[in-house]
């Protein structure tokens, strides 16, 4: 399977503008879904049921109205294939590959550099990238750093779940090079300090310790 949303490499100043916006957005909606990344940190990955375990935490941090969906990527996705969805919002292109190992990965598929279409390519280099035909950009498609071309940040991540029956489903994303660690510590050390504890959060420990003296 190859990514079916493909627009023209040569884009016109309006189409440029919107790019941008998407870009932008990509990363800036990255910082109310971080809480679900604290699922996937302490457990090592969201399993059957971890979806609603994450929905779970929002509603107890109170933030309904930003509640994020998960959203149902593909019905399945093997090896060496890959699939274009829209997340966290409609506008927001993004990518899921199934590395030939079995690794999932998803990503923005909004280049940093200048905002075109990152696809999937298998039959580059030795296991896949990540490339953007406008101005030869190439990322690593196991971690989404840049590895060759303009573009100045990794591609932002997108964490996806797989289920029993072989469905793929976009729970969160990350913004642009952000260790999940530090994102989940900046975003639950104060607010929910028993959660950013169980992350192993400096400022959080000090906090529960603090406050038990
Ligand atoms: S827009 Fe992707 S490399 Fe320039």
């Amino acid at each position: 399977m190859s990514v079916t949303e493909q627009p023209a490499p040569g884009t016109g100043p309006d189409e440029a503008q919107e790019q941008l916006r998407d870009r932008i957005s990509a990363d800036s909606l990255t910082t109310r879904r971080d809480y679900l990344r604290i699922v996937a940190t302490v457990s090592g990955g969201l399993a059957v049921g971890g979806l609603g375990v994450a929905s779970g935490i929002l509603h107890r941090h109170g933030d309904t109205e930003t509640l994020p969906e998960a959203r149902k990527v593909t019905d399945r996705l093997d090896p060496g294939q890959s699939v274009a969805f829209r997340y966290p919002g409609e506008e927001d292109r993004a990518v899921a590959v199934r590395l030939s190992d079995g690794t999932l990965v998803g990503y923005s598929a909004v280049c940093t550099h200048l905002a075109c279409a990152v696809l999937w390519r298998e039959d580059r280099g030795p296991e896949g990238e990540l490339y953007c035909p406008c101005h030869e950009g190439v990322f690593d498609a196991r971690t989404g750093e840049v590895t060759a071309g303009p573009p100045p940040r990794p591609l932002p991540r997108v964490f996806l779940t797989e289920q029993l029956d072989g469905s793929v489903w976009a729970i969160a994303t990350a913004r642009s090079g952000e260790p999940a660690k530090d994102a989940l510590c900046r975003q639950f050390g104060d607010s929910r300090p028993e959660v950013a504890q169980r992350l192993g959060c400096p400022d959080a420990t000090r906090a529960t310790e603090t406050g038990r003296t």
